[in-house]
């Protein structure tokens, strides 16, 4: 499945818009929501899964987060692709781009839900963290990087 960075206006909409549908529009949350200031900063790597159709499938994004640290966010899998491998493929994305820019350490505030996720893919739960909304609770997680192969 191609996965890449938004290239054009409309894979940028549909990049934010699957953000929203998926994590703010089921929590009645506005439009606009689903963007933050980090998401324009020239450290920020974003991706985006498209199907076979060049429809959006799957987003994600990184930030610096700290010496040696990047975060993970916003990761979201439309329903009907969730538990195909497209989040897989996303975070091995995420965690790529992250070794070629020397971060050593992923953090990620994972939903209650999504828990299982990262631990099936190395991450290992800190501590609880805040809850979205007044209903979604999170866990702080973590994952150490090996080095990058070259
Ligand atoms: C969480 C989410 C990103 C995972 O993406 P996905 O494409 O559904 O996951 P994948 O198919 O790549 O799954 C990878 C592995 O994790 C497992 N997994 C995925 N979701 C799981 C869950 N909720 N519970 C247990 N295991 C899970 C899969 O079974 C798979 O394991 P396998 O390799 O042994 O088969 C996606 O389901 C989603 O968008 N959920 C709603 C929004 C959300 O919660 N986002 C995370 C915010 S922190």
């Amino acid at each position: 499945m191609p996965l890449q960075t938004p290239q054009n206006p409309t894979e940028w909409a549909a990049y934010y818009r699957l953000r929203y549908e998926v994590l703010r529009q089921p929590w009645q949350q506005p439009e606009g929501s689903e963007r933050v200031p980090e998401d324009g900063l020239p450290t920020t790597v974003h991706a985006l899964a498209l199907d076979d159709s060049g429809h959006a499938t799957g987003v994600a994004m990184l930030q610096a987060a700290g010496p040696g640290t990047g975060q993970v966010r916003f990761m979201a899998v439309v329903p009907a692709w969730q538990g195909r491998g497209v989040g897989r493929q996303l975070l091995g994305h995420l965690e790529a781009a992250a070794r070629q820019r020397g971060y050593g350490r992923l953090v990620l505030h994972a939903r209650e839900a999504a828990v299982p996720f990262y631990i099936r893919l190395g991450y290992t739960v800190q501590a609880p963290s805040h809850t979205l909304f007044d209903t979604v609770a999170h866990f702080l997680m973590h994952k150490e990087l090996a080095a990058p192969t070259r």
